[in-house]
């Protein structure tokens, strides 16, 4: 099925970056590049100190709020921890779930994405799941096996429609912030293994409308042609989403 049917959605991973004020000044300057911007879905992923600030700074633009994790209690004696409640309190709308820096920095496994990604849905917001290999993996030609994992366990239960409230990323490990993006071939290659595996664990109708991303060293030169291919239907981007020129003009690159 055709990819018409599929919004694409345009994220940006700030990661451990901008201070409030920081964060206010690139939102500031990104309304103003994407004002008027329409078929794509604009995100922005600030770290949690700059949620409320950038919330308040996009309320009357066409960009949308994520943060980058989520804990799955509500509330609780659980230091550090912020729960979806919380997030939705502050204005998101989606949260990143499972990124790899995640994955390999703070024990994330398949078993706690899948907590966080229901606890999220049980508040209606909505879960990005990054998926993604290793070097390592791809080299031993274990792509897939590990791609099956990552989406097997992190969807683990979920219906059909709540599924349709969530989007997978694919980020492969070694692209990230390396500046080596997969080609277009290698991407689509691996966006279309997902969907079909989205068709064997849902159904047809469910995998064609889930929207799956790409993420790892999109630039605005490289965005078109990643973004033409069939599969991917949107990006998550780290490194060039802390400039608005350069995100912006990845934004326009897919419309
Ligand atoms: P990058 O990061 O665009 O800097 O490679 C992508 C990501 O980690 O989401």
């Amino acid at each position: 099925m055709g990819r018409t049917m599929r919004t694409p959605i345009i994220a940006g991973n700030w990661k451990l970056n901008k201070t409030v004020s920081e964060a206010v000044a690139l939102t500031s300057e990104l309304k103003k590049l994407v004002v008027g911007t329409e078929g794509v879905e604009i995100v922005v992923a600030p770290p949690f100190t700059a949620l409320e600030a950038v919330s308040n700074s996009i309320n009357d633009s066409n960009i949308l709020l994520a943060a980058q994790d989520v804990y799955w209690e509500d509330s609780g004696a659980y230091t550090g921890e912020v729960s979806a409640p919380l997030l939705i309190d502050v204005g998101c709308d989606y949260v990143i779930i499972g990124h790899s820096e995640r994955r390999q920095y703070f024990g994330e496994t398949n078993d706690t994405v899948n907590q966080k990604v229901k606890s999220a849905l049980s508040h209606n917001l909505k879960p990005i799941i990054c998926v993604g290999e290793l070097l390592e993996e791809r080299e031993a030609g274990r792509t897939e096996n590990i791609i099956k994992d990552h989406v097997a366990g992190g969807t683990a239960g979920l219906t059909g429609e709540a599924l349709l409230s969530c989007v997978i990323a694919y980020e492969p490990v070694w692209a990230i912030g390396t500046g080596k993006t997969a080609t277009p071939e290698q991407a689509q290659e691996v966006h279309h293994f997902i969907r079909n595996l989205l068709s064997e664990s849902f159904s047809d109708g469910v995998a064609s409308q889930v929207r799956i991303q790409y993420g790892g060293s999109v630039k605005p030169e490289n965005a078109a042609e990643l973004m033409a291919q069939p599969d991917v239907d949107g990006a998550l981007v780290g490194g060039a989403s802390l400039q608005a020129e350069s995100f912006a003009q990845i934004v326009e690159n897919t419309v």
